[in-house]
């Protein structure tokens, strides 16, 4: 077994996105969703704990999930439980994908590049060449190495002497459907520009009558990928007919856009 990417969605963070994620990036649902519509079964790869998955499911659509963290598999099974929706969810990399059917749709959202080598990446592509069906489509989306401010600026080589970053008190907390309250801070650990990865760490506490009754400090690798560069490597991968959407819509990307989606056809 090959070292699992390293992504912070285990324990805590997995309960605090079962918790609070499912109204991030709204847009993101409809878009997928008229992919799915087009061309079922469909797997949704990094599939969280089913933000996108869980109302595929609800409106009938035929979505598998797959997810590197047993964790947020497990939250993402227990949601789907309670409204009586029974997913077919494994826990395996994207790296290692060898799904039990073949799908006309497979989409990644949010999670293309966390944790993992060139290397895996570019096994991911063709392991989701593979599990596409002759015609099948891929949806991969990814976020413009530029877009997030607070890292960007680090790709400058004299802002780099202030990592890493000192770790900020976790000081708003977010109320929980137990009651228990979620506290979390972040920090920039490094930046090395030409792997194009950046290292964060994330401290996520948990509170409960006014008392600490846990504290972890995760780490996430994050890999990012030019638009044009993606478009390659899926070319590369055997893919056809591969084209470009800007941040979740069905149109060309523009400069202003902070995520760009690979389109491509098996
Ligand atoms: C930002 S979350 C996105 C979850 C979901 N796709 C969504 O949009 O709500 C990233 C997810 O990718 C998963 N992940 C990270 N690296 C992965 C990998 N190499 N293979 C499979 N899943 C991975 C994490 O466990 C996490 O659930």
């Amino acid at each position: 077994m090959s070292e699992g990417p390293r992504t912070w969605h285990y324990g805590l963070v997995a309960r605090y996105w079962a918790e609070f994620n499912d109204g991030f990036r709204p847009h993101e649902i409809p878009y997928f969703q008229r992919f799915v519509e087009r061309g079922q079964p469909a797997l949704d790869v990094a599939c969280g704990t089913g933000r996108l998955l869980l109302p595929y499911l609800r409106a009938g659509l035929d979505v598998d999930g797959c997810d590197v963290s047993a964790d947020m598999i497990a939250a993402c099974r227990e949601k789907a439980d309670r409204e009586g929706l029974a997913p077919d969810l494994s826990v395996t990399p994207m790296h290692e994908l060898d799904p039990r059917r073949r799908y006309r749709t497979i989409y990644v959202c949010g999670a293309f590049g966390i944790g993992s080598t060139r290397e895996q990446d570019e096994q991911a592509l063709h392991r989701f060449h593979d599990a596409l069906e002759p015609g099948g489509t891929l949806l991969l989306d990814t976020e413009v190495p530029y877009a997030d401010t607070r890292l960007w600026k680090y790709w400058l080589a004299e802002e780099r002497d202030a990592l890493p970053e000192p770790m900020p008190v976790p000081e708003t907390r977010q109320i929980a459907s137990d009651g228990a309250e979620y506290a979390l801070a972040s920090r920039v650990l490094e930046v090395d520009p030409l792997d194009q990865r950046c290292a964060l760490e994330m401290r996520t506490e948990l509170w409960r009558e006014g008392a600490l009754e846990a504290e972890e400090t995760r780490r996430i690798d994050l890999r990012y990928y030019f638009a044009e560069e993606l478009r390659l490597l899926v070319e590369r991968a055997g893919f056809r007919d591969v084209i470009l959407h800007g941040d979740h819509v069905e149109a060309v990307p523009t400069p202003e856009d902070e995520f760009v989606v690979v389109v491509a056809k098996r």
